[in-house]
């Protein structure tokens, strides 16, 4: 296994089984750096957002890397403010504008509408899915799929939908798993992805996660990416600090142990975002 392996998606594109995520990273030469020296490092997924702020900053490290546009998989996701498939066309038009590609590999819807905030909820997700399927079929993306959604939210726009989504992108960490959320996704067809797979950070310093990195003479940080890739969740760990990125590609050369797994499943929640779709307040999705 390597950093360039790939699942394949339910429509057949080849995904990277592990990302380079941006959240965080702000936007100019701090987060162009980070994904030059992530596409050095031999990341072939970047995985960002119009809500990061930084796809201007992603496009030009990308292209500042050299490596070429086609063998990149490139992630950036839809925003709260462009729901509804007008909004939806046109919002993507301008990420691809800011990330200077004439396509996108995987388009996301960041966060669901939710009942607390719409009584529409349900409808409006399905308009804005329609516009990701309109971007779809007409080339603009090659693969469309979710971030945030719970079986409640996912489970009637994929019965409504003309194209299922591929992929639900959820926070996931040892302390935080959501596993009702990604055995439904699973169950759908889908691949889960692993946002803040180190907890924003705040795993590192966990007892268990450290016994376990020391037992193999790795980190903390190996751990957390190595547990999301042996559950199957494909990790995106963010890091603007080159010698970081470039240490989070070494996780090929141990595994976890069965008893390691559980050990790290068994613990109590830890690091937790706190963003939750159905918790949220109204102006934070
Ligand atoms: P920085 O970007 O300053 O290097 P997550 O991917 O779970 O969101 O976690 C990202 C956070 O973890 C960032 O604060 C990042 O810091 C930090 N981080 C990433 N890799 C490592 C590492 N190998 N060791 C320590 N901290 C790390």
């Amino acid at each position: 296994m390597n950093l360039t392996d790939t699942y394949t998606l339910s429509n057949g594109v080849q995904i990277p089984i592990v990302g380079f995520g941006t959240w965080q990273s702000p936007d100019g030469e701090i987060a162009q750096n980070a994904v030059r020296v992530a596409l050095e490092s031999g990341y072939r997924h970047i995985d960002t957002a119009a809500a990061y702020g930084n796809e201007e900053s992603v496009g030009a490290g990308i292209r500042l890397s050299g490596v070429r546009r086609e063998d990149i998989f490139l992630t950036t996701k839809h925003w709260i403010t462009d729901r509804g498939y007008e909004k939806t066309i046109a919002a993507c038009e301008e990420s691809l504008r800011r990330l200077g590609t004439d396509y996108i590999d995987l388009y996301l819807i960041h966060w669901p509408c939710v009942e607390k905030i719409r009584a529409d909820w349900a409808e409006i997700n399905l308009s804005t899915w329609r516009g990701f399927e309109k971007l779809y079929r007409d080339g603009k993306v090659r693969a469309i799929g979710v971030s945030n959604f719970l079986e409640k939210q996912l489970a009637p726009l994929i019965e409504a939908a003309e194209v299922k989504p591929m992929v639900n992108q959820i926070e996931f960490h040892p302390g935080y798993t959501q596993p009702e959320t990604a055995a439904y996704s699973r169950k759908q067809g889908m691949i889960v992805e692993a946002w803040s797979p180190l907890g924003c950070g705040t795993v590192l310093g966990d007892p268990v996660v450290n016994a376990i990195a020391e037992a193999h003479g790795k980190t903390a940080a190996h751990v957390c990416i190595r547990y999301a890739i042996q559950k199957n969740a494909l990790p995106l760990p963010k890091s603007v600090t080159p010698s970081r990125i470039l240490d989070n590609t070494k996780v090929f050369d141990f595994s976890l142990t069965d008893e390691e797994m559980s050990r790290l499943d068994a613990m109590t929640r830890t690091g937790y975002s706190g963003f939750y779709p159905d918790d949220a307040p109204a102006d934070a999705l």
